[in-house]
C-alpha cells in the first residue's frame, strides 16, 4: 500500500476560524478526529489580513502532538522560517507567488521541516513544476488567500488532475493538500480529483460540534477518494 492510500484522504481543520481566545481547546476538540491542524499565517502585507505568528505556534505546542502545518501568507517568509522552526511547526508553507521562492524552499529545507508549496487559484500548474522535485507538500488554494469562509473554486480541481498526473510520471512522494471553501458539498469532488489532504476552517470551527464535522467530512471524502 503506498504512502496515499495509508493513511489519507485526511482532513486538516483550519484555526483561522477557531475561537482564537480558546486555541488550545479548539485544537484538542478535533484531534480526536484528525491528527494534522492547519495553521493560517498571515502578515497583513501579502494578504490584507492580519492573523498569528510564531508566538502562537509556540504556545500551542506543548497542548498538542498534532502535525502543525503552517501555511504562510507573508512577503517576507525568509525571516519567519527559525521563529517557526523553534516554535515548533512541522511543515512551513511558502507562496510561489514570491519572488525569491527558490531561496526560500532551500532555507525551509535546510531547517529540516517538511517543505510545503502553494500556489493561488489563478496561478497556473506550470509556475509550481519547476520545483516539484524540492517540496513534501503542494497545496492547491481554492480560494483566494486571506480570509475563512470563501466560496470554493472548482477549477482549480483542473491543476489537481495535471499535479497528480505529472506525481504519478515522476514518481514523486508529494502530499497533495486543497485549501479554501472545503465543506460537506465540495470535500467529496476534492478527495476524488487527487487531494490528500482536505483543509476546513469554517465547515469545522463554524459546526456545533467541530470533532463530529471532522468525521464527517472525512467520510465524504473516502466516499470520493472510493468513485476513481
Ligand atoms: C485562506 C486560508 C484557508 C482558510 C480556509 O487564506 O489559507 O486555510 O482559512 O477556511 P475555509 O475552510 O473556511 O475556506
Ligand atoms: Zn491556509
Amino acid at each position: 500500500m503506498s504512502k496515499y492510500e495509508a493513511q489519507f484522504p485526511i482532513i486538516s481543520p483550519s484555526i483561522l476560524s477557531a475561537d482564537f481566545a480558546f486555541l488550545a481547546n479548539a485544537v484538542n476538540e478535533v484531534t480526536p478526529a484528525t491528527n494534522r491542524i492547519h495553521v493560517d499565517c498571515m502578515d497583513g502585507h501579502f494578504v490584507p489580513n492580519l492573523s498569528i505568528g510564531p508566538l502562537v505556534v509556540k504556545s500551542l505546542r506543548p497542548h498538542t502532538d498534532a502535525y502543525l502545518d503552517c501555511h504562510l501568507m507573508c512577503s517576507k517568509p525568509e525571516i519567519l522560517i527559525e521563529p517557526f522552526v523553534d516554535a515548533g511547526a512541522d511543515a512551513i508553507t511558502v507562496h510561489v507567488e514570491l519572488e525569491n521562492i527558490d531561496e526560500i524552499l532551500k532555507k525551509i529545507k535546510d531547517s529540516g521541516v517538511d517543505v510545503g508549496l502553494t500556489f493561488n487559484p489563478d496561478t497556473p500548474f506550470s509556475a509550481v513544476e519547476p520545483y516539484m522535485d524540492q517540496i513534501d507538500i503542494l497545496l492547491f488554494m481554492s480560494v483566494f488567500p486571506g480570509f475563512g469562509g470563501q466560496k470554493f473554486i472548482p477549477e482549480v480541481l483542473n491543476k489537481v488532475t495535471e499535479a497528480v498526473e505529472y506525481r504519478r510520471k515522476h514518481n514523486q512522494d508529494i502530499v497533495f493538500t486543497i485549501d479554501g471553501g472545503i465543506n460537506k458539498d465540495t470535500v467529496r469532488q476534492a478527495a476524488k480529483a487527487g487531494c490528500d489532504v482536505l483543509v476546513a476552517g469554517s465547515a469545522v470551527f463554524g459546526s456545533p460540534n467541530p470533532c463530529a464535522a471532522v468525521k464527517e467530512l472525512e467520510e465524504l471524502a473516502k466516499a470520493g477518494v472510493a468513485e476513481n
